[in-house]
């Protein structure tokens, strides 16, 4: 039997074990590989909730109280969309190209989900939380909006659009 002091170095770790390790630290490299990739070459973001809102009040008070789109000035806007069973408020949004919009979301019921085509926005709406997401719509056309997550019978109705002039 040999002691530690007798071993050659390489050999303190058993071969498989080394194996493993390698294969952990590539494992590890390439998920991380993936999450920079993501954020910065795909510009995924993780979802945040801007605020927290009490879903049985945003019709009487707060932003969420008028729903639509708020003309900031100088191609800038913001849009308060709420979500409920089982329809999207409001149902269309124009803007001019060139806009950018920041839209602040949230569900007055249960969970949605918002889904805007051709552009990278993929939100969860929770009731009480405020998703903030802010898109640049260069190109005139058609951007519809539904939801994405299965909120009942007529979850399939719950669609509208933004409409780039
Ligand atoms: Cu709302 Cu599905």
């Amino acid at each position: 039997m040999t002691t530690p002091h007798e071993m050659h170095p390489d050999e303190w770790i058993d071969p498989y074990e080394k194996i493993m390790m390698v294969l952990g630290v590539l494992m590890l490299t390439g998920m991380m590989g993936t999450l920079l990739v993501a954020a910065f070459a795909f510009g995924i973001q993780v979802p945040s909730p801007e605020k927290q809102v009490n879903p049985n009040t945003i019709s009487e008070q707060g932003p969420f109280s008028e729903p639509g789109l708020r003309d900031l000035g100088g191609g800038k806007y913001e849009a308060y969309i709420i979500g409920q069973i089982w329809s999207w408020n409001p149902r269309e949004i124009r803007v001019p190209a060139g806009s950018t919009v920041t839209f602040f979301i949230t569900s007055k019921d249960v969970q949605h989900g918002f889904l805007l085509w051709h552009k990278n926005l993929n939100a969860q709406i929770v009731p009480g939380q405020v998703s903030k997401y802010t898109i640049t719509f260069d190109e005139p056309g058609e951007y519809p909006y539904l939801c994405h997550e299965y909120c009942g019978i007529g979850h399939h109705t719950m669609s509208g659009v933004v409409i780039v002039e």
